[in-house]
């Protein structure tokens, strides 16, 4: 039996408002879901709302970040500091979320750079990581995942993490890579986690899978023995789809009672 806690994240991507956050925050603090991880990466503008309502509602979902500065702090213009994501309670950030490697030209030392500031702040990076369709199609995928784990940790003394492997091609694109596929490299990624952490943390370590995962589909993901969860982009936007999401994956985790 697993024992990783389950983590659903919901990223709302440049998606959302004020008022979008309040409903949605409302809505889905009202389900109790105690053995279970809930994270919401909002857009950087809302996160002091973000907090604001966790208090008043006395919310378990916690606030996330999809991402932060790689510099600490300085004179670099329009930046966020990790020190300052966790003044607004912040627990988790993205790292090299595909959207930012192929958008906005993020490269590997600005990733190298944001988990050390992540680290520093206490706060935990979600390292995204995951091939495109032509590495896919190739047989690449195994080599890519390495390449993209060893240029960020390499030399690093790494610490908290979690692990989102995302193939490029199913992000938003309704084509999920089946269950079965995505824990055949979860397995393989669990490994390769050996080469930078103990046999001990490798077991702790949750590693997500995302990419057009709905309420249909994300039950089936988290049966998997080495799937810990899931990094949700679009079916997390409607506060009554990511509830029912929610469901699913607290079913698909509670151990059925002994007959
Ligand atoms: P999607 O996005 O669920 O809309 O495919 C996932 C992600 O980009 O994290």
């Amino acid at each position: 039996m697993k024992t990783r806690t389950p983590l659903v994240m919901a990223n709302w991507k440049q998606h959302g408002s004020e008022a979008a956050l309040t409903d949605w925050l409302t809505s889905v603090s009202a389900m109790d879901l105690p053995k279970m991880c809930r994270v919401l990466c909002v857009p950087l503008p809302y996160l002091a709302k973000l907090r604001q309502h966790r208090a008043e509602l006395q919310s378990q979902v916690q606030a996330g970040s999809q991402l932060v500065s790689a510099f600490c702090g300085g004179a670099y213009t329009g930046e966020v500091s990790a020190a300052m994501l966790s003044e607004f309670q912040v627990a988790y950030t993205l790292v090299g979320h595909s959207e930012r490697r192929q958008w906005l030209d993020e490269t590997a030392s600005a990733r190298r750079s944001q988990l050390n500031a992540l680290w520093q702040a206490g706060i935990t990076p979600v390292l995204c990581v995951g091939e495109t369709a032509l590495e896919h199609q190739q047989g690449q995928t195994f080599e890519v995942l390495l390449r993209q784990l060893s240029e960020v940790l390499d030399g690093q003394t790494a610490g908290s993490l979690v692990l989102a492997y995302e193939p490029v091609f199913a992000i938003g694109s309704g084509k999920p890579l089946s269950a079965q596929s995505a824990q055949h490299i979860h397995q393989q990624l669990r490994l390769m986690l050996g080469r930078w952490y103990s046999a001990a943390d490798c077991q702790r370590i949750r590693i997500l899978y995302g990419g057009s995962v709905n309420k249909q589909n994300a039950g089936e993901y988290l049966r998997q023995d080495d799937i810990d969860g899931v990094l949700v982009g679009s079916g997390s936007l409607q506060a009554g789809g990511f509830n029912a999401l929610c469901h699913t994956v607290a079913q698909a985790v509670t151990p059925l009672a002994p007959a």
